[in-house]
């Protein structure tokens, strides 16, 4: 079986970018694969976080991805702090990685814009995921589009440390969706989805009731025609809204378009709003349950033993090759 591994950072509210895009194909590939989900909370620590909210939406992370379908039994879920081994990886990995190709990085370009003092934390941030990534001798990484340059730097430096030091890290392949890897903003379609936008029109999330659903999705920017067609270039919104749709259904972006041809977009709105509640309602149900039920505690605990004991082998033989064993 293939190894897996990825990462959610528990800041903000998780959108339907990151469920579509992310969380709901760990679930797919949990049957198939040996893999490892994690909270990356010590990612959401590049920028300035209050620290009960960040416990708490790390708690409420965690449950969402048991409450979407992920099972305990069959993958790893843990939480990024309980196993220190990706922060000691993570120095030795920066230690071979260049200013130059930090700097490069479209998303340390894009979160430090504009503010006046940027951590070093946010531009050695791809070194950590890096860490994440190669402790577990990942050979699959599935996440959205936006990831992509910091899978290559991942990849560049397994490549890097193999070539110096000799073979000590599988080097990963990126599993990026040819559809639904980049849900668009719904207030503006030309802009990724995100957690961090500052309007909430931006995103569905999936604590949304379906009051907020509704009103999001029928403010949605779409164009001045009245023509339901699969066009990204020309028509982002309606084509971003088929494509919501289409993950949310099962429906193929072919069926929808000769099914709702002619009704026009409020339709198609209108119609989009019942899937997206209805598929979110019972995940919504079962947050709440496990949020209350106190399994999650002992989940993690055995998810962070068990991660800990893999990421430890790796550890070892890295320190071994580089010289750190004495
Ligand atoms: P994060 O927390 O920003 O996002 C989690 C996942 O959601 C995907 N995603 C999207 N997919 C489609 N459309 C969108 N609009 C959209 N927005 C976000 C992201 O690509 C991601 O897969 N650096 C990572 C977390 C991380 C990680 C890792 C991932 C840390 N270590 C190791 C994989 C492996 C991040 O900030 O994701």
């Amino acid at each position: 079986m293939k190894r897996v591994f990825s990462g959610v950072q528990p800041t903000g509210d998780v959108t339907i970018g990151n469920y579509l895009g992310a969380i709901k194909r760990f679930v797919e590939l949990q049957d198939t694969t040996e893999a490892f989900f994690s909270i990356v909370n010590m990612h959401a620590w590049t920028i300035p976080q209050e620290p009960d909210v960040l416990k708490q939406k790390t708690l409420s992370l965690a449950a969402l991805y048991l409450a979407v379908g992920l099972d305990p039994d069959k993958t790893t879920i843990f939480v990024q702090s309980d196993v220190p081994e990706h922060s000691e990886l993570a120095w030795y990995l920066q230690c071979m990685t260049y200013i130059g190709e930090l700097g490069r990085m479209t998303q340390f370009k894009e979160k430090g814009e504009g503010k006046e003092t940027v951590s070093v934390g946010l531009y050695t941030y791809p070194a950590l995921m890096a860490a994440d990534i190669l402790l577990y001798q990942t050979e699959l990484v599935p996440v959205g589009d936006d990831q992509k340059q910091h899978l290559e730097l991942t990849r560049d430096l397994a490549e890097r440390f193999n070539k110096r030091f000799g073979e000590a890290f599988k080097v990963p392949e990126p599993l990026i969706s040819e559809f639904g890897a980049r849900i668009m903003g719904l207030d503006d379609p030309t802009k990724k989805m995100s957690k961090s936008a500052p309007s909430p029109y931006n995103r569905i999330t999936l604590a949304d009731t379906p009051d907020e659903i509704r009103s999001k999705i029928m403010k949605s920017v779409t164009d001045t025609e009245n023509e339901i067609r699969y066009d990204p270039e020309r028509k982002p919104g309606i084509s971003n809204l088929l494509t919501i749709f289409s993950l949310f259904s099962g429906e193929t972006v072919d069926q929808l378009v000769a099914r709702l041809q002619g009704k026009g977009y409020g339709t198609l709105k209108k119609e989009l709003v019942e899937v997206v509640v209805g598929h979110l309602q019972p995940i919504q149900e079962r947050h709440r349950q496990i949020l209350e039920s106190g399994e999650l505690a002992s989940v993690l605990r055995q998810g962070g033993e068990r991660a800990r004991q893999e990421a430890a082998k790796t550890l070892q033989a890295v320190k071994e090759k580089m010289g750190l064993m004495v």
